[in-house]
């Protein structure tokens, strides 16, 4: 069968050959599923936000063994705390009956941890001071042509990217953020509504995207949060977008980068089985629901972004070592409810594609009148 063409003008911008970019997931999108997702046609993110300059430099150059199509790297964008507090700093601000109230979750969840552990004053993250201006280094030794961020915004670099030759994509939950990320000069608008996993604002893709489409014409705007099959692209494109930006659909992924025992439990989630919390990183963030995210909740301590995240990757850790995914933290849209089975990232992209144009070709005239 000959291969299916769907392009726009996402396409020619970026120079890949389907309207389809792999999102942005720190820990999740590695160079294997960054690679898988540009070789099947789409554009491969890299999810920088958990490593280090040297980390990233290896995983680039990973991907580059991989694939020589066109891929981008997502990090944060420099936020004041982020970008200048030490590990050590962020570990000091983390108060000593946060400490405790994690460990004794992990007590009455059974997550095996080692006596006297002192969650986040020691292991977890490898946030370093002034990391973002590092990776962007990294990036442009790299030559990398597309460069995205999510929390904070891209704009500040903007003017060396474009000198570069680069595009830089900023992620948005509302049109005002999106006005000023196009004013500022970001080439793609990704449009990412409240359904999303990970980091998410409180408007829907539904209404949110073609808002932000008519906030900022002629700037191209991607569509994101709850996408994960050809219908969700059809209306990605229905609603002005050009392209849609996908991180659930990839996350069960055999290549994706979180543990398998992880993947097995995302296939059996229903598209009731998130929520959004603040325990995680202390900014609003949807995650698979879990007994910890309940109790917490409840009970818990909410401390200011970025402290969760040094506090909560550590107890991650240990979870991890132990294999115990009831309670971990995974970042994860409502539409893990269509994700049934565990694939690879070409079919999620052709099976996407091929759905688009079947449904393009035929399917809506099937089922539309447009005269009597
Ligand atoms: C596991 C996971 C990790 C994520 N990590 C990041 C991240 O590090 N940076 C970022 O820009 N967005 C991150 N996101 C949000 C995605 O970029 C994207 O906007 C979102 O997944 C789109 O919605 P969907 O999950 O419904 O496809 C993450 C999402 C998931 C599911």
């Amino acid at each position: 069968m000959s291969r299916k063409v769907l392009r726009t003008r996402l396409c020619d911008l970026l120079d890949i050959e389907y309207p389809i970019i792999l999102a942005g997931m720190g820990g999740a999108a590695n160079a294997e599923l960054a690679a898988a997702v540009s070789e099947a046609g789409g554009l491969g993110i890299i999810g920088a936000v958990n490593l280090s300059p040297d980390e990233l430099d290896a995983e680039i150059t990973r991907c580059k063994r991989l694939t020589s199509k066109p891929f981008g790297v997502d990090t944060i964008a420099p936020t004041n705390m982020v970008d200048t507090a030490t590990i050590e700093e962020l570990r000091n601000y983390i108060p000593d009956e946060a400490v405790d109230y994690v460990s004794r979750l992990a007590n009455d969840l059974k997550i095996p941890v080692p006596e006297g552990t002192r969650f986040g004053k020691e292991g977890g993250t490898g946030w370093a001071a002034g990391m973002t201006p590092k990776q962007i280094e990294v990036v442009y030794d790299h030559k990398i042509p597309v460069f995205a961020a999510a929390l904070g915004s891209p704009a500040f670099m903007a003017p060396e990217a474009h000198s570069r030759g680069m595009k830089v994509i900023g992620l948005v939950g509302n049109t005002r953020q999106a006005r000023a990320e196009a004013e500022a000069g970001v080439d793609i608008i990704v449009a990412q509504g409240h359904e999303a996993g990970g980091h998410t604002g409180y408007v829907a893709t539904m209404p949110l995207v073609p808002m932000v489409v008519d906030a900022v014409d002629p700037t191209p705007v991607v569509a994101a949060g709850g996408i994960a099959d050809g219908r969700g692209l059809v209306a990605a494109l229905a609603l002005g977008a050009c392209g849609v930006w996908c991180g659930t659909a990839f996350l069960c992924t055999v290549e994706a980068g979180i543990l398998p025992e992880a993947k097995e439990r995302l296939v059996k989630a229903t598209e009731k089985d998130t929520r959004v919390t603040r325990v995680f990183t202390g900014k609003t963030c949807r995650l698979l629901s879990t007994e910890l995210i309940e109790k917490w909740e409840k009970e818990g301590p909410v401390l200011p972004f970025p402290l969760p995240i040094v506090l909560c990757t550590s107890l991650q850790d240990y979870m991890t070592e132990a294999r115990m995914v009831d309670n971990y933290f995974i970042p994860t849209g409502q539409v893990c409810g269509a994700v049934k089975e565990i694939k690879t990232a070409r079919q999620v992209v052709e099976e996407m594609v091929e759905q688009a144009v079947r449904i393009l070709e035929e399917g809506l005239f099937s089922r539309v009148k447009l005269s009597e």
